[in-house]
């Protein structure tokens, strides 16, 4: 059998599987350092259960398994569909998924022993930085090697989202991961000062835009237009907003270091570019939305539906918010307290955990041979328990960050402060134990989403799907404003 008419699903099967395993272990952690904020004896004294380490792996886990597995499940499927050929290379796919579950054990076990470079979100040591960048070239090589080899001559949008975010990522890790080693688990910045800081936060920014943004946009454009059997909306807005955010996002990382040394210039321009972000974050979710027209009615049973469409309205949210707490006086109060937290995990659990789900959701039964998921009522389930989950979690963490800003900052009239910091704490109780609900009630969704993955799957042995005989169409569009993906 020539393999090269098929299209490669054995990867796409692999890395959606692992998606599900990766978000039950990183959301349980996130369910568990959640319980030690309002229980802090979970720590047990044991060094390697403290918060301090647990903390990272949940980041880690969260973002760099589950999220970035799901980008990889993703964009390896929709670049095949939309290119109409095989990937580039079948060897060089697999070492990316082996390669990546390398280093994500490697973060899993190096974390709680406390090997960090004390980066945010870039915590890995420097022998596992260079896996990542090593796996990172071969992604790179097979997605645009995919391109390259193309069958349509349209290159579709969605493809352009993914496109960027490959290769963003790749900048950012290897600019802000230039460390001088110590020894083998232990290295230091070459930046220092406040410059270490500005490159840190212009990654950390960045890794919000390219990672938690335009990979899950990427998704956007693919898997809502199929769901809902209709035409993207506007295609010539979507090149616009493609533009106008990677354009903008690169600008916006001091938004995270307002009040420091930063040059103060340099924090109100990170303050401008995050306001203008907002018009192109909005016409992402604006487009996304609208492809729904004429199939409105379909929300009514189609539980994917409800997944993709809620997570545009949490991008929605997530991207009004953040402009707002970008303004150096609001950030005044909401930056160290709960508030960012709660606007994180809008973003987190709101978009690019529901737009995952659904995607996933997607893929499942294609990869598997199998013409839906085996309960879709447990995926209805599954929605509902999750959105329950993300509104007591978000709606307890801006009540406490909100109130925390308003206690830090209160005076009496001779001047001294109103409330000590341990009053703060004691008043945040409350909220701490809700979110903990919150999170498990999240959590027992992708608990059920697992068991549905592992009853889909079962006796899947392999699943060859025929790449059709020559572009159907030969630009992959309709026209340029009505597109269908393949
Ligand atoms: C069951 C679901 C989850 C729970 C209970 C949970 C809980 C937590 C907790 C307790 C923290 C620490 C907050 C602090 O230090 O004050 C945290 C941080 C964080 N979580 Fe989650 N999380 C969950 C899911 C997720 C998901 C799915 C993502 C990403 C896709 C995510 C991304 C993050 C990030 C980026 C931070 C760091 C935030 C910051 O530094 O401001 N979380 N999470
Ligand atoms: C227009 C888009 C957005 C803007 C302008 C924006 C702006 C901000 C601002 C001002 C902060 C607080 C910084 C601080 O006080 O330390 C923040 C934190 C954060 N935002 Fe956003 N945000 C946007 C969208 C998103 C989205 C869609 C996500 C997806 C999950 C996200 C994830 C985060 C994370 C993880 C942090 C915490 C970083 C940390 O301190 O560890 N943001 N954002």
């Amino acid at each position: 059998m020539d393999r090269s008419l098929n299209y490669n699903y054995k990867i796409v099967r692999q890395f959606a599987i692992a998606t599900v395993v990766w978000g039950v272990i990183g959301m349980a952690a996130g369910v568990f350092i959640a319980a030690q904020l309002a229980w802090p004896a979970l720590n047990f004294d044991i060094p390697w259960l403290s918060y301090g380490r647990l903390r990272p792996l949940h980041t880690n886990a969260v973002i760099f398994a589950f999220g970035i597995c799901g980008l990889f499940a993703t964009s390896y499927y929709v670049v095949q569909r939309t290119c109409q050929v095989r990937l580039f290379s079948d060897k060089l796919a697999s070492f990316t998924f082996w390669g990546w579950q390398a280093v994500l054990l490697c973060a899993a076990v190096t974390l709680p022993m406390g090997f960090t470079r004390g980066k945010e979100y870039a915590e890995l040591e420097w022998p596992i930085s260079i896996l990542i960048a090593i796996v990172w070239v071969a992604y790179a090589v097979v997605f645009f090697g995919t391109i390259v080899k193309r069958k349509v001559r349209h290159i579709y949008v969605a493809n352009w989202f993914f496109g960027a975010f490959i290769l963003a990522v790749a900048i950012l890790h290897i600019v802000n991961g230039m460390t001088s080693p110590a020894s083998l688990m232990k290295s230091y910045s070459v930046y220092s000062g406040v410059q270490d800081a500005m490159i840190q936060w212009w990654y950390g920014h960045n890794a919000v835009g390219f990672i938690l943004t335009a990979g899950y946009l990427g998704m956007v454009y693919y898997f809502i237009p199929k769901q809902a059997e209709r035409p993207v909306y506007s295609y010539r807005l979507s090149i616009v907003h493609f533009w106008a955010l990677i354009f903008t996002y690169m600008w916006a990382g001091p938004h995270h270091l307002h009040y420091t040394a930063l040059p103060d210039w340099t924090q109100s321009l990170g303050m401008v570019f995050s306001i203008i972000l907002l018009a192109p974050s909005w016409g992402g979710m604006i487009n996304g939305i609208m492809t729904l027209s004429g199939a409105w009615h379909k929300l009514r049973s189609d539980p994917l539906l409800k997944f993709m469409i809620v997570s545009l309205s949490f991008y929605g949210m997530a991207t009004f918010e953040g402009p707002m707490m970008s303004i150096k006086t609001i950030n005044a109060l909401s930056h160290y307290t709960d508030w960012t937290v709660a606007h994180v995990h809008a973003g987190a659990l709101g978009w690019v955990g529901f737009i995952t789900m659904g995607s996933i959701y997607y893929i499942i039964p294609r990869v598997a041979g199998k013409q839906q998921m085996h309960s879709v009522s447990m995926v209805e389930t599954h929605f509902w328990v999750a959105t329950i989950g993300v509104v007591l979690y978000i709606a307890s963490m801006w009540i406490a960050g909100v109130m925390q800003g308003l206690m830090w900052r209160a005076v009496n009239a001779d001047g001294t402060l109103t409330y000590t910091f341990a009053e703060s704490v004691k008043a945040t109780w409350p909220y701490y134990v809700i979110r903990v609900t919150g999170g498990a009630l999240y959590l027992c969704g992708m608990v059920l989403m697992a068991w549905n993955t592992w009853m889909t799957m079962r006796g899947t042995r392999s699943v060859d799907v025929p790449i059709p005989l020559g572009p159907k169409n030969p630009r992959g569009v309709i026209d340029t404003g009505h597109v269908v993906p393949a």
